[in-house]
Order: structure tokens, then sequence, then C-alpha cells
């Protein structure tokens, strides 16, 4: 245990599903992510000295309880996980928008372990943190999906389906292209709408999404930008989330018209991202704000390359 050490690691949002994938597929945005500082205390157990937005305010919604924050509750289940008994101390710096479908969970859960496993005399390696920061993420959104933790650690396209895990397995899209993320002031609750999710489904569309999923994979392997495009579509879970972002059906329209190679949800929304050639992205980032602003809605945009970084940490004393 490295005493007297404040280690605070940063962790990025990212893209739930990227439309093609649900819950298996995942992809980390640049310029917004969470913060969490951790240091060793006397006091046994993980506690939350406060939740603090990037303002420096005190976060007016999120608990600082450790039973009831993302963070504490995967910085313990690290502990666990390498079976050691310490008191630490953490420190929660809120960037991600709360219920804004940005993996703000995620983000939280993963700067918790990251900075945790390095306090740690003998840390654990990047793929044994996947499963302690799922339990915060666990108990946000209620179900074991990694699409968020997987792209928020390790950065970039990230495949990470549930029979697979702890594999988290990089994907190499296709060249020249970018995201864009749009966020419109609205919440949505992951829990409540999965909950909402129709939990059987036909053969035909078993395989139509199967196919979908599987082309966009091919496409990345072979730098297939056509096929990309002509598979990065959610035929399953759109359909029956779109009516709970009021401003989708326009802001994709948009997106569609502007070049982007597909459209949809960022994880269970409100936020829409979509994907286009590099040399598109910021037209496509003015179309989808515009629109989404013509709809009712302020928003913010980020645009991002497909490589973006995971979590990262520095060391002070
Ligand atoms: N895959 C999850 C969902 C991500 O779509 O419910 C939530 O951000």
């Amino acid at each position: 245990m490295k005493k007297n050490t404040l280690v605070t690691a940063f962790a990025p949002a990212s893209i739930g599903n990227v439309g093609v994938g649900f819950d298996m597929l995942g992809l980390a945005i640049a310029g917004a992510g969470d913060k969490v500082s951790a240091r060793q205390v006397d006091k046994a157990g993980v506690t939350i000295k406060e939740v603090r937005g990037l303002d420096g305010e005190i976060h007016a919604e999120l608990s600082s309880r450790a039973d009831e924050n993302t963070a504490s509750i995967a910085a313990q289940a690290l502990l666990d996980e390498a079976g050691i008994e310490m008191g630490v101390e953490l420190v929660v710096y809120k960037g991600v928008p709360l219920q804004s479908g940005m993996g703000s969970s995620a983000a939280s859960a993963v700067a918790a372990v990251v900075a945790v496993n390095q306090l740690l005399d003998r840390p654990l390696p990047t793929e044994r943190l996947l499963a302690p920061a799922l339990q915060g993420e666990k108990f946000a959104s209620g179900g074991l999906h990694a699409d968020n933790v997987a792209p928020s650690l390790v950065g970039g396209l990230v495949l990470c389906p549930q029979v697979l895990l702890p594999q988290m397995i990089s994907v190499t899209p296709p060249k020249h292209v970018s995201s864009v993320l749009i966020h419109p002031e609205l919440q949505v609750n992951t829990a409540e709408s999965r909950g909402k999710l129709l939990t059987e489904y036909s053969i035909e569309q078993w395989l139509t999404q199967q196919g979908y999923l599987a082309g966009f994979i091919a496409a990345c392997e072979q730098n297939d930008v056509e096929l990309f495009a002509q598979c990065l579509r959610d035929t399953v879970i759109e359909p029956q989330r779109a009516a709970s972002v009021p401003c989708f059906a326009a802001v994709k329209a948009a997106a569609m018209r502007s070049k982007a190679y597909g459209c949809s949800l960022s994880g269970s929304g409100p936020s829409i991202f979509a994907i286009c050639a590099d040399a598109d992205a910021a037209a496509l980032a003015d179309a989808m704000s515009k629109a989404c602003s013509e709809a009712g809605f302020e928003c913010q945009a980020w645009v991002s390359n497909m490589d973006a970084p995971g979590a990262t940490f520095e060391t002070s004393t």
C-alpha cells in the first residue's frame, strides 16, 4: 500500500452499443470524462469524501454514500478482487452529464478502479480491472454489460460480448473515420429503459441484427467503409427507444443528409452519435446540433477520432 500517495485517474465517456452491437460494442470519446482521486486512510473500507462537478462545486445530484456511488462500489470490488483490506478515500469529479447515454456511471467506476489500483503495492493488470468496474456499472444500470466500461478502460472501439468477458477485443475501424456525439439536455434512466425492452425477439430479427454486426466487424477488419456504412444499423433496440428522445428522428435525418455513415442512440440515449469521414465531421456536428436545437433542445457536441484513449492516471504526494 502506497502511503501518502494521491492518485488521480481520468476515464473517458463512451458511446454504448455503437448502434449495431447492443450491450457488446462500445467506443471511447475524447474531451469528456470523469476524474477520481484516491488516497489511503486509516479507517477501513472505501469512503467518498465528496463528489464535485467540473466547476469545483459540490455535485447537487450524486450521492457520496459509499453504497450508492458507482465509484466506491467499483473501488471496493477491486480491493475484494485483489484480496486486500485497507482504507481508501475517494473524491469524485463528474465531467460526464448524468443519465446522458455517455457512459457516466462507467466513467466514474473505471476512474475509481484505475486510481485505487495504483495505490496497491502490486497493481493488477488492466484486464482484471474490468470485473470490479462492472460491479459499479451494474449498480447504476441493472445489467452486466461492458459496452461503456471496456472502452472507457482501454480506449478505442471495443467488442465485449458478455459471453466472452473478461475479454475485451479491440477492433480497428476503417481508416479516416470520426465519431460525432451530441447530448441533448434531457435525461434517460438506463435501468428503466432496459426494463422496458422486449424480452422475446423473432428469428428474423435475430438474423438481421446478427448479420449487421458480423458485417460491421468484417468491414473494420477489411477497412471497407462501404460495408461499414451498410452495417451500422440497429433494427432491434433503436425502434423501441427512439420515442423516448423527442429530437432523435430529426437529428438522425439531419445526420444522414450530412453524409453520416450511420446514426443511432448512444446507449439508452438521450445522446445521439454518428460516424462519418474525418473531413465531414465538423459539418456533421453542426447539422446534428442545429437539428437538435430546432427540435427544441439545446445540446453539446463532441467530435472524436476512433482511437480516443482509455483511462489514464497520475500520482502525486
Ligand atoms: N448497452 C447499454 C444499454 C448501455 O443500451 O442499455 C447503456 O448506456
